[in-house]
């Protein structure tokens, strides 16, 4: 099995970058399906999530083009079938065809989506907004047929601002008879993307990025062309990268926006940052940080793919800093390897967790738990004294496009070393 080895301690100089968005791309792929003609998606990230949701679209015929950052989707010979357990288990955002195939063929038959293990992560949110626009649902262990004569716009009220289960309903309601409005919608900056990409295909769909998304379904979507936003969570990872060993570090092609909540917290911590339109230059600083204290939540607030990736950043702070994690009962699946390699950090209940710096860290050999805690090991990596070896490097490549060369290009030693 590959695994990424990392000479930590080199300060890193030039310029990383930025893909498009993973959460956005893994949408809007399923949600092309739902055009009567040809999608062409730019800015697609080469990440193994892509390429499985690839395989989920050649699994149902449907024509798909990729070349460099071009993804062109065609689904008018799309044959709808059972898409099996091996396919939808190999991410999380394989959900989305529940709501593009209901949408689009009124049927879908599809196991329980797989995805980092970070909590319990049920779907009861999305399967509620497909009921009250009108479909039946049979659920045999994990095993979901959705389907119905017809679809008619209603209104939904989410009890919670769920990313997902936001999209999947909008992805159901474009083709709907009606008006459908989802309250209490998530308001990420993912679900602009989809939503645009839905409108210039001839939806209707107003509201999206507010707490209210009001969708009046038409009857035929037209072709279109598409950019994907460029990866607010990719863009963070560098940027707490950027504060522990940019000399200095230009992060580009990003919208500063999207990560202003990272940014506010960095620079209370004593980071400085100029920032520009599109690119953030951000430079180590010699005199240490102070201790902050970090609470996720729904965005625009700190968002808890961010907290994993802070931790590293936390134990270089002269001083206490506490994590708050509200939105998942499992993310802190990193902490044990982050203490192997010398970090002072305790977790309580699975909710908190205090970190005592300024701690050196050293290299180890440590696991990738999942996507965001393997961002955060390779982190460690890069500030520790001597060799780090990280295994189980498949769930870092599933979101983060060429991480490796990308670090590579800007003086980190790091290499993916090919093993037995
Ligand atoms: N929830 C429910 N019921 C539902 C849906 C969600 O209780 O039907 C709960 C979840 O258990 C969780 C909270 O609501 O506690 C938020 O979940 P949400 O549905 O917003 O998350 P998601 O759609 O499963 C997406 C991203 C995650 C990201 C979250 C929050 C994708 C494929 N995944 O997940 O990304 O953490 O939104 O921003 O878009 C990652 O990139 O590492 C990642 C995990």
């Amino acid at each position: 099995m590959a695994y990424i080895k990392i000479d930590g301690g080199r300060l890193l100089e030039g310029e990383i970058k930025i893909s498009g968005a993973k959460n956005s791309v893994v949408a809007l792929i399923p949600a092309a399906i739902l055009c009567d003609e040809e999608v062409s998606l730019v800015n697609v990230p080469t990440i193994s999530d892509v390429d499985s949701l690839e395989e989920i679209l050649s699994f149902l015929n449907v024509d798909v083009k990729r070349h460099n950052d071009e993804m062109k989707i065609d689904s008018n010979k799309m044959i709808n079938k059972p898409i099996p357990a091996s396919l939808s288990n190999k991410l999380r955002a394989s959900y989305y065809f529940m709501g593009a195939l209901l949408g689009k063929g009124h049927k879908v038959d599809i196991y329980f989506p797989g995805g980092c293990t970070i909590g319990k992560r049920p779907i009861d949110l999305h399967l509620k907004g497909f009921k009250e626009l009108g479909a039946t649902i049979t659920d045999m262990d994990d095993h979901f047929i959705i389907e119905a004569n017809e679809l008619k716009g209603c209104k939904i009220y989410l009890d919670v601002a769920s990313v997902g289960a936001t999209i999947n309903i909008m992805l159901a309601a474009v083709k709907a008879k009606g008006k459908t409005i989802i309250e209490n919608a998530a308001k990420e900056p993912e679900i602009i993307n989809v939503a645009t990409l839905l409108n210039s295909m001839g939806a209707k769909v107003k509201g999206a990025g507010t707490n209210v998304i009001e969708i009046t379904g038409v009857n035929y979507l037209h072709k279109a062309l598409h950019e994907v936003i460029p990866d607010r969570i990719e863009a963070g990872t560098y940027l707490i990268i950027g504060a522990l060993l940019g000399n200095p570090l230009k992060i580009s092609n990003i919208i500063p926006s999207h990560i202003e909540s990272l940014i506010y917290k960095l620079q209370e911590a004593g980071v400085s940052t100029l920032i520009g339109d599109d690119y953030i230059v951000v430079r180590r600083s010699d005199d240490g940080y102070h201790p902050i204290d970090i609470k996720t939540a729904v965005y625009p607030g700190y968002p808890t793919d961010l907290q994993q990736p802070i931790i590293p950043f936390l134990t270089q702070c002269d001083g206490i800093s506490k994590v708050e994690e509200t939105i998942y009962e499992n993310r802190f699946m990193n902490i044990p390897d982050i203490v192997k390699m010398s970090a002072d950090i305790i977790v309580r209940d699975n909710r908190y967790a205090i970190i005592k710096g300024k701690t050196p860290l050293k290299g180890d050999r440590v696991i990738a738990t999942d996507l965001r805690g393997g961002a955060s090991l390779l982190i460690c990596g890069l500030i520790a004294d001597g060799e780090t070896r990280i295994d189980n490097i498949k769930y870092i490549l599933r979101g983060y496009d060429q991480i490796v060369e990308k670090l590579q290009s800007v003086g980190a030693k790091i290499e993916i070393v090919d093993s037995e």
